[in-house]
């Protein structure tokens, strides 16, 4: 599958300081001719990302997401409206949303049923062990029931791409990625769950599994010629145009 590396800025800047990013990734990546980079700025500058990138080779993803298509649901944006404003990405059920927006697996998979419905937006779902998971040997289980809840039941499409970011929760901002083996060993039971809910082909076909927590331009090489590996969600290190720019060297 075609590598895949995608920023995510969180809330960590102003707008002012997004859109002073965003003219360094177009200067930056200009040569970078076909690759896959995605940038996920905060929401209220995602129509101006969009503009700003239009004909380069960045694509613009949401950080959220809401399940429904219209309606009275005050503070919320849909799926519809993303590709409206150039979105052709979203993250959907990060941790920290998980973790301070009590976004739970039923509201996970609402979302990914409604991003599946609209044409030309592919979800970025984010799944991932606690330290605490960790600890207890529960790893497998907690990948393959996140995985079922998200995906159970959702019927895909031949055309349709999703993205699995397998973001270990004790990781994630700490400075410091797994060993490149422990992601290894995770995204071969991602495959399998996959393989459980749809079939080899499909996942040849429709799914890349990810890699994100702490990756920078150092250890980004461990990683970079795992087998089940097609890309990274980073954090941190993107909010700096050199540093992104080398782990996406590395990578391509
Ligand atoms: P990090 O964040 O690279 O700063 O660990 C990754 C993420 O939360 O997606």
């Amino acid at each position: 599958m075609k590598k895949i590396i995608i920023a995510n800025w969180k809330m960590k800047l102003t707008l002012n300081e997004s859109l002073e990013l965003i003219k360094k990734f177009k200067e930056k990546f200009k040569n970078f001719q076909k690759k896959e980079v995605v940038v996920c700025p905060s929401s209220i500058i995602l129509d101006e990302a969009s503009k700003l990138l239009k004909k380069t080779n960045l694509q613009v993803g949401a950080q959220n997401v809401f399940w429904e298509e219209k309606g009275s649901f005050t503070g919320e944006i849909s799926p519809e409206m993303l590709v409206e404003v150039g979105c052709k990405y979203v993250i959907i059920g990060h941790s920290e949303r998980r973790k301070y927006l009590l976004e739970n697996y039923s509201m996970i998979h609402k979302k990914i049923k409604a991003v599946l419905n609209v044409d030309n937006l592919i979800p970025i779902i984010c799944i991932g062990e606690e330290a605490e998971d960790k600890k207890t040997d529960k790893r497998d289980f907690v990948l393959v029931d996140q995985l079922q809840q998200a995906l159970g039941g959702i019927n895909i499409m031949e055309n349709q791409q999703i993205i699995i970011a397998y973001e270990p929760v004790w990781a994630i901002g700490s400075g410091i990625s797994i060993e490149p083996s422990e992601a290894e060993y995770s995204h071969k039971i991602i495959k399998l769950a996959l393989n459980d809910m749809f079939g080899m082909k499909m996942i040849n076909n429709n799914f890349r599994i990810i890699y994100g927590g702490s990756i920078n331009s150092k250890n980004v090489k461990d990683f970079n010629n795992l087998e089940n590996l097609d890309g990274f969600l980073v954090g941190g290190a993107s909010l700096d145009v050199n540093e992104f720019y080398k782990i996406a060297k590395e990578i391509f």
